[in-house]
């Protein structure tokens, strides 16, 4: 199905929201725009998708998602422009990995024109809610759930795309203590590990909220077989300065989440001629990097989180303290590059800005 723009039906709020939003003061994920995006999944095709005011679904408790966790989300983000425009950051990147998650969730792919033109034209409406400082942003949120009315275990029948988006700013406020964490499990190799499955975050609450009461504020997962191979951060992807080294888990083994950041930030680390390593890193060479001195920054990369430092990696009883974030060469490089990109102030010699 190839949707255009004037495809898509669009009902418009009566009185906005707008003007009861304190943009001096937003917090992430707890304000939503005026408008939202529907289309479903039935018969084996995609409906027209419509775009209407921002309300609460009426949905049947035997809805499957409830009961098994058919369920899939992206994460993406609008700045306001040099003139005001909306620039949208890599949203087929997006568009792409959401298509992953729905092939190994046994979910429609969604086509092109539905998820982009649908975004554009959401974006376009509600860009008076992208706020307009520095740090800031639209968070946007697509996702799919499984509909059908019906809890037998099988595939569905009927999906629900929608997106959402949310005036936003920094998801992490101040640097980030991070537990390295040898117990529980977040993927594996043949499992979900990278997909942005709905599942995948509600299986981290339970550890999350556990190393929270010990005072730390994310966790860094470790392979499943012998708890000794770094994977990624809660909400984010994971980097390590290691003396002139920039070292990143690689992606390999369908455990790690495919980053738009991550990717990004390889990117520009390339260009700029920095040794930069994908690969296997265990925790052990991270603790001996720190005890020669060599451990220079850490940080985490994600949409909500941009480029994330972490103040501190506490493994068994070590604590490693890394350096203050002033000090910092590579994170604080990538975060003025790619708020430069993002917010339009340089030329986009990438083509990862696209215009609502
Ligand atoms: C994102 O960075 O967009 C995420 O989805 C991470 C988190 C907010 C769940």
């Amino acid at each position: 199905m190839s949707v255009s723009a004037t495809d898509i039906s669009i009902k418009k709020v009566e009185n906005s929201r707008l003007s009861q939003v304190d943009f001096s003061n937003i917090q992430f994920g707890k304000i939503y725009s005026d408008h939202m995006l529907i289309c479903n999944y039935e018969d084996g095709q995609w409906k027209q998708p419509e775009i209407m005011p921002f309300h609460n679904l009426t949905l049947s408790p035997a809805t499957t998602f409830f009961h098994y966790g058919q369920a899939i989300f992206e994460g993406i983000k609008a700045y306001k422009g040099p003139d005001g425009e909306p620039l949208i950051f890599r949203p087929r990147d997006n568009w792409r990995r959401f298509n992953k998650s729905a092939v190994r969730m046994a979910m429609p792919e969604i086509p092109e024109d539905i998820f982009i033109e649908g975004l554009k034209a959401l974006i376009k409406l509600d860009e008076n809610w992208i706020p307009a400082t520095e740090d800031t942003a639209l968070y946007i949120r697509p996702f799919m759930v499984a509909t059908d009315e019906f809890i037998g275990v099988k595939t569905a029948e009927k999906f629900s795309f929608m997106i959402i988006t949310s005036p936003a700013g920094p998801y992490y406020s101040k640097p980030v203590s991070i537990y390295v964490q040898d117990q529980y499990v977040r993927a594996f190799p043949g499992g979900i590990g990278f997909t942005k499955a709905a599942g995948n975050y509600g299986m981290s609450m339970y550890p999350t909220q556990e190393i929270k009461k010990m005072g730390y504020d994310q966790i860094l997962w470790t392979d499943g077989f012998e708890h000794k191979y770094v994977q990624e951060i809660g909400t984010m992807n994971v980097f390590f300065v290691i003396g002139d080294t920039v070292i990143t888990p690689d992606i390999k083994h369908d455990t790690i989440l495919a980053g738009v950041t991550r990717d990004s930030v390889l990117a520009l680390l390339r260009e700029k001629g920095m040794k930069v390593e994908e690969r296997t890193l265990s925790i052990d060479e991270i603790a001996d990097a720190y005890k020669a001195g060599e451990l220079k920054e850490a940080f985490g990369t994600g949409t909500a989180a941009s480029i994330a430092p972490i103040a501190s990696l506490t493994y068994h009883d070590v604590t490693m303290q890394l350096p203050p974030v002033e000090t910092w060469e590579t994170a604080n490089y990538l975060k003025k590059t790619l708020a430069n990109i993002r917010y339009g102030r340089v030329a986009d010699t990438h083509n990862w800005v696209v215009k609502a």
